[in-house]
């Protein structure tokens, strides 16, 4: 018979938390008791998952007790208290934040990019930012076959990345505007709604924030490149859900644009959207629910005979996080990694 496992959910009311609960649905994730978790703010809170009403509990210790998967998008504080907790009580934790990702000790998985970091999990494992994902699952095939010289990415980053109050202050502030009102500001230094704001979280003495720190950084550590030459500029824009990020990549030779079509044609996970005579390349829209990352306007970079340029979006709820999280969980139980 096949074998179910006991899940918590911290975060559970939350931007990624939603989508995760509707993944488990979708994708008859093997689960035998599901506990959710939240701030004491919805404690009581009702849930309805699988038809089944699970009412969100406040974290205890005694929880993690008789539990196999833990899956936490809460944030850094709390990702790191009960993250682990939870590790020390045997539990898999499963973490969207980024306070492991760059620990030597702690896998930063993408399932079809380095499910190998895997095997000897301890417990931890990271799942990246949610621009990265993307990111890493593009460049790995490329560099499979041609060696990635540099890449040079700018993203283009919906509000939902922040949360769910950061998608509640674009309608306010939409609302405020269309009727003539000053926008109150609270999520965003600046006013989102028909503006865009080239700063996601602080910023370091080198000029780069910290969101573009990560996706230099971690895109190093899931394609094991410690050095490779990247830069990346992110911008937060005024779209409800998916990131869309412009590359330019340089390879080290040449490569024929249907050798590039060809490999994507191929790649688990993403699809190409890319006939730019009929307005076909991808955009928010169309990759919001789904879970393939698309990738679209594929050209040679006219400045470098070595260079090509595309465009991609991704749905950041999804790919970007909790898909990525129960991917992980599935191929630890396939692989028999618990
Ligand atoms: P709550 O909905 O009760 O605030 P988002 O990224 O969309 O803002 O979601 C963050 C998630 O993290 C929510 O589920 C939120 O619960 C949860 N959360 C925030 N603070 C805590 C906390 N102190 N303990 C547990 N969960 C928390």
């Amino acid at each position: 018979m096949l074998k179910k496992y006991n899940i918590a959910v911290i975060g559970a009311t939350g931007a990624v938390g939603q989508v995760l609960l509707d993944l488990i649905e979708e994708r008859n994730f093997p689960y035998d008791s599901l506990h959710l978790c939240a701030s004491s703010r919805s404690v009581g809170k009702k849930i309805i998952v699988n038809g089944n009403e699970y009412v969100v509990e406040e974290i205890n210790e005694e929880l993690f007790n008789n539990i196999d998967f833990v899956f936490i998008s809460a944030n850094n504080e709390i990702s790191k208290n009960i993250g682990l907790l939870a590790s020390k009580k045997n539990c898999i934790v499963i973490d969207d934040s980024s306070v492991f990702r760059m620990n030597p000790d702690v896998p930063l998985v993408v399932p079809e990019v380095n499910p190998h970091a895997l095997k000897n999990h301890k417990g931890i494992i990271s799942i990246p930012n949610c621009s990265t994902t993307p990111l890493a699952m593009v460049l790995k095939p490329l560099n499979s076959i041609n060696p990635i010289k540099r890449v040079i990415v700018d993203t283009y980053q919906s509000v939902s990345g922040t949360g769910m109050a950061a998608i509640a202050e674009l309608n306010s502030q939409s609302y405020e505007i269309l009727n003539g009102r000053p926008p109150t500001i609270s999520e965003y230094p600046h006013q989102i709604a028909f503006n865009l704001i080239p700063h996601i979280d602080n910023f370091h003495e080198n000029g780069y924030t910290n969101e573009e720190m990560k996706m230099i950084n971690e895109t190093r550590k899931i394609l094991e490149i410690p050095d490779l030459p990247i830069s990346a500029t992110c911008v937060r824009v005024p779209v409800k859900i998916a990131h869309c990020e412009s590359l330019n990549i340089e390879l080290s030779q040449p490569i024929k644009l249907e050798t590039v079509n060809d490999i994507f044609s191929k790649v688990e996970g993403v699809k190409i959207l890319d006939d730019p005579l009929k307005n076909l390349y991808p955009t928010p829209i169309d990759v919001t629910g789904k879970d393939e990352v698309l990738i679209g306007r594929i050209r040679k970079d006219l400045s470098n005979k070595n260079g090509i340029s595309l465009w991609l979006a991704s749905d950041n709820l999804r790919k970007g996080a909790a898909l990525n999280a129960i991917q992980i969980a599935e191929e630890i139980i396939s692989n028999n990694y618990l």
